[in-house]
């Protein structure tokens, strides 16, 4: 590996999102460790973008809910790459039930996932960049849905606001060691075997001020630039990626 390249983990990398974000790092020839709980996606993921780009790819089974598994996960890309500098929190659920139909386990499962497991890998790959001298950037994936409301979503909006204060904190913390910690808060993106009707696309569209749903790829840019050497003075951020959904209401002109 040349000095040059960077190395990137990518949790929930084996699908979706991580899965475009963990391509954009490894298609600027970084080296990349596709963390994801489902180990074959993880290795399908992994095989085909080395296929794609030549880079080094990485797959690693990690269920980001577990302190044990995810140290485990990490030693395991230190042990190939030898350091991490980018660490992207992706992983994340978001099942749909109104609270009053709801149970205990479905909130604690968005809450393990969607906020104990970005504590938990931040804080291991952190002391990984901080023991060895600091330096390096943590970019975590929220979403509109932390500033505005959903239906059935009242867990899933809630870990999202826990995350983007989580990344303020964080920042604050890793600054000193040259650590920039951000977050990118996507829009409705469309990803593989997504199963919303129509009608709420539909909706949707018609509140974003751009007319279109996102892709993965506007995703990745996003992540792409927060984690690049360009982005030399933000830190403590959440840049929304949404064609504008949370600019305002796009209402007709009023009189
Ligand atoms: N798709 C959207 O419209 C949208 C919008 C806003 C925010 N987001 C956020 O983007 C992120 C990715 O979403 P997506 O739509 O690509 O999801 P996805 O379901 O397509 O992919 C998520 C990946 O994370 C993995 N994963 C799930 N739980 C895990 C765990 N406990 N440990 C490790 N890996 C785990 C899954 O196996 C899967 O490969 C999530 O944090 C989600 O909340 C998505």
């Amino acid at each position: 590996m040349t000095e040059s390249r960077r190395v990137a983990l990518v949790t929930g990398g084996g699908h979706g999102i991580g899965r475009a974000i963990a391509e954009i790092f490894a298609r600027d020839g970084d080296a990349v460790a596709i963390a994801d709980r489902d180990e074959g996606r993880a290795r399908e993921a992994a095989a085909a973008l080395h296929e794609e780009t030549g880079a080094e790819l990485l797959p690693v089974a990690m269920d980001v809910r577990y302190a044990a598994l995810v140290a485990a996960g990490v030693r395991q890309a230190l042990a190939r790459f030898g350091r991490i500098d980018v660490l992207v929190n992706n992983a994340g659920i978001y099942p749909n039930t109104p609270v009053v139909e709801m149970d205990e386990a479905e909130w604690d499962a968005v809450f393990d996932v969607n906020v104990k497991g970005i504590f938990l890998v931040s804080r291991e790959v952190a002391r990984h960049m901080i023991a060895r001298g600091g330096g390096g950037r943590i970019v975590n994936i929220s979403s509109g849905s932390a500033k505005s409301g959903r239906i059935g979503a009242a867990h899933y909006c809630a870990s999202k606001a826990a995350v983007e204060m989580f990344t303020k904190v964080l920042a604050l913390e890793l600054a000193p060691h040259d650590i920039a910690v951000n977050a990118v808060a996507p829009g409705l993106i469309e990803v593989p075997g997504w199963s919303l009707t129509e009608e709420y696309i539909e909706a949707l569209v018609g509140l974003t001020p751009m007319g279109r749903i996102g892709q993965p790829e506007d995703i990745a840019r996003a992540v792409h630039y927060l984690a690049s050497p360009r982005a030399t003075y933000i830190t403590g951020t959440i840049l929304g990626v949404d064609g504008g959904s949370l600019a305002g209401r796009p209402l007709p002109l009023s009189g």
